[in-house]
């Protein structure tokens, strides 16, 4: 196939072209808040399949469907009491529910499990895609499985262009990495995955809170694979004054920091995610720069950890699995 055409994501006609492919079957790459997805309609299994096969993704690793309000979540779920508190705080924006499916839902998007992940994007354009299509959209990152999450049109492009129908320019992604995964199945509500809304916001609306995002290679939620949102370069985790950051002779090491380091001439390249160590600002350019970073042929990369709070969990989840070296 040739490459996808990309269109303005702001541009009236444009979101009525992409909402045609959806109805016909078939696959548009559309900006969300969060990072870029790959839009299928979600009632449609063999286009939910192609969403698979695109992305090299396991079919054993269920799609959250995105729908254009709270009201059309009931139709693909089963939402219990506490979810309407969250919906009315978080939504549209970057938290997805997980509670047991509808009949409506086609296996292939859940994986054959019995519940479903529900999410209301608020990115315009998808919100604009969703209405223009009719459809609820089962939309997974816009990227190759396993590899870094699109935040920039150009991303998505570099990965899946020629496996695709259409490609929705946004801009930038404000949020900077996915939503936060919320299980509410009855069990207790759980976090899956760390996102774009903090498990500190989350107990406020919920008190009690369980993590389960232990490393595993049978995980809850397939997102807490050990190794994923990897760089081709390998990448390391450590303190600023760690010897093990300077470079061997002739050896060139990259640097991802939160704030301007000490000491910078002895890497070859340097990403400061936020000047003022604002964690928000980090998160939303944490994927870009690791992509300017992981595209330079380094021998290695270094990344200073943040603090563990708010955004900074994410960011700190998603160095973790990138800093992983295999699947355990
Ligand atoms: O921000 C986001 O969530 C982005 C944008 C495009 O909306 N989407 C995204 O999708 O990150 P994806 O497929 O890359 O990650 C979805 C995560 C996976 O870890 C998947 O295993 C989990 O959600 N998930 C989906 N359905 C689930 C279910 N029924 N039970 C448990 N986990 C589920
Ligand atoms: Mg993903």
């Amino acid at each position: 196939m040739k490459p996808a055409r990309i269109l303005d994501a702001g541009d009236a006609k444009a979101i009525g072209e992409a909402a045609a492919v959806i109805r016909q079957g078939g696959l548009v790459a559309f900006p969300t808040e969060t990072v870029y997805g790959l839009g299928a309609d979600a009632c449609n299994p063999l286009a939910v399949a192609r969403v698979f096969e695109v992305k090299r993704r396991p079919r054993m690793d269920p799609i959250i469907v995105h729908v254009g309000s709270p009201e059309s979540a009931q139709l693909y779920g089963r939402f219990p009491i506490e979810a309407a508190a969250l919906m009315r705080r978080f939504w549209p924006g970057p938290l997805t529910l997980v509670v047991p499916k509808t009949g409506l839902v086609p296996p292939i998007v859940t994986a054959g499990l019995d519940t479903v992940a529900v999410r209301m994007p608020a990115h315009p354009a998808a919100l604009a895609l969703i209405l223009a299509s009719g459809r609820a959209l089962a939309a997974p990152s816009a990227n190759v499985f396993g590899c870094i999450s699109p935040t920039e049109a150009r991303h998505v492009a570099e990965q899946i262009s020629e496996r695709i129908d259409l490609i929705l320019d946004g801009g930038r992604c404000a949020v900077g990495v996915e939503s936060t995964v919320l299980a509410l199945d009855g069990a207790g509500p759980r976090i899956l995955r760390a996102g774009g809304v903090p498990p500190e916001a989350l107990r406020e609306v919920l008190g009690g809170l369980e993590w389960s995002i232990g490393s595993s290679s049978r995980p809850e939620a397939p997102g807490q694979l050990t190794r994923h949102y990897a760089t081709r370069t390998p990448l390391v985790i450590l303190d600023e004054d760690d010897p093990r950051a300077e470079a061997s002779p002739g050896e060139r090491v990259g640097l991802l920091a939160l704030v301007t380091p000490r000491n910078i001439e002895k890497f070859a390249a340097v990403e400061v995610l936020s000047q003022s160590g604002n964690l928000r600002e980090a998160a939303a350019n944490l994927f870009a720069a690791l992509y300017r970073l992981d595209s330079m042929g380094l021998d290695r990369l270094v990344a200073h950890a943040v603090p563990e709070e708010g955004l900074g969990i994410a960011i700190m989840d998603r160095l973790r699995r990138c800093s992983a070296r295999e699947t355990s």
